[in-house]
């Protein structure tokens, strides 16, 4: 029993610690390990499963990330809602480092990753994907004021496969199509949630301004490390606010998201 949590929180580079008073817990998966052990602990009355998308010490880089095996493994210990802060480059002048973006939409321009649990001969499953991000969690988190951060409602995210940065060309593309921060990480992460039937609301802490936009230089591993470090200590007094404010649990039954009720009417282990 207390090895369950009813909310997961996925923690972006450099962002490890995160509970009080942590359990650490051992996850195996169908699909192999986790990126790291979950630790699960209190944060505001809510028991909170975290895991370090990255593993200790940064170990996984994004296309190398075992998202699969993420998901099943806060699933398995009772996670329905997972927030996951992202680093983000922004693709606009206006959003400047430090900013918190929670996407709206997202575009997938990652390739070769695991993408599904749905892999094998079996049950065929296709999740509405309309709307990537939980309409849920996404209003306790715009509703959760940060006294120290800019939190921006709406914006296309859209994920590279990396490990590099984009070009100019792919940057200036990125901004022409309208699309507001680039990452590395948001997917398949966000579209394994929704096969689970999990909720996941993203928040994009902005570390840079992309190749492409108005005469950028173009951006660093270090920057974006040393930008979302600054961000991380009051990245983590907000998301103890927003996870006060996030829907509870005996909510979940009948909530009327397209996340939770994603599986409805099919016949899986886990629906
Ligand atoms: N993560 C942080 N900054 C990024 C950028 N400019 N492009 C892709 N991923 C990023």
């Amino acid at each position: 029993m207390d090895d369950l949590a009813d909310l997961g929180v996925i923690g972006g580079s450099g962002f490890y610690s995160f509970l009080d008073d942590p359990r650490t817990v051992s996850v195996d998966t169908p699909f192999g390990a986790p990126s790291d052990d979950l630790q699960i602990g209190t944060v505001a009355g809510r028991q909170v499963a975290f895991l370090a998308r990255h593993g200790q010490g940064h170990r996984y880089p994004p296309h190398r990330i075992n998202y699969r095996a993420n998901l099943w493994a806060l699933r398995s210990v009772g996670v329905r809602q997972v927030l996951a802060p992202c680093a983000v480059g922004s693709l606009r002048p206006e959003l400047t480092p430090g900013t918190i973006v929670v996407p709206d939409q997202v575009v997938d321009r990652t390739s070769g990753r695991p993408h599904t649990v749905y892999d094998e001969p079996g049950p065929v499953v296709h999740v509405g994907f309309a709307d990537p991000y939980c309409p849920r969690g996404r209003a306790a988190v715009l509703g959760t004021p940060s006294p120290q951060l800019q939190v921006v409602d709406r914006g296309t995210l859209v994920v590279i496969n990396g490990p590099r940065f984009s070009s100019r060309a792919e940057s200036q593309w990125h901004q022409a199509a309208g699309w507001a921060v680039v990452g590395m990480t948001g997917m398949p992460e966000a579209s394994i949630a929704r096969e689970l039937a999990m909720c996941l609301t993203t928040m994009c802490v902005v570390t840079d301004h992309d190749a492409g936009v108005e005469g950028e230089a173009g951006v660093t591993h270090a920057e974006v490390m040393r930008t979302f470090g600054r961000s991380i200590d009051a990245l983590k007094s907000w998301l103890g606010e927003v996870i006060g404010a996030m829907p509870p649990p005996q909510d979940d039954a009948t909530a009327d998201c397209s996340c939770r009720r994603a599986l409805d009417g099919l016949q899986l282990p886990f629906a």
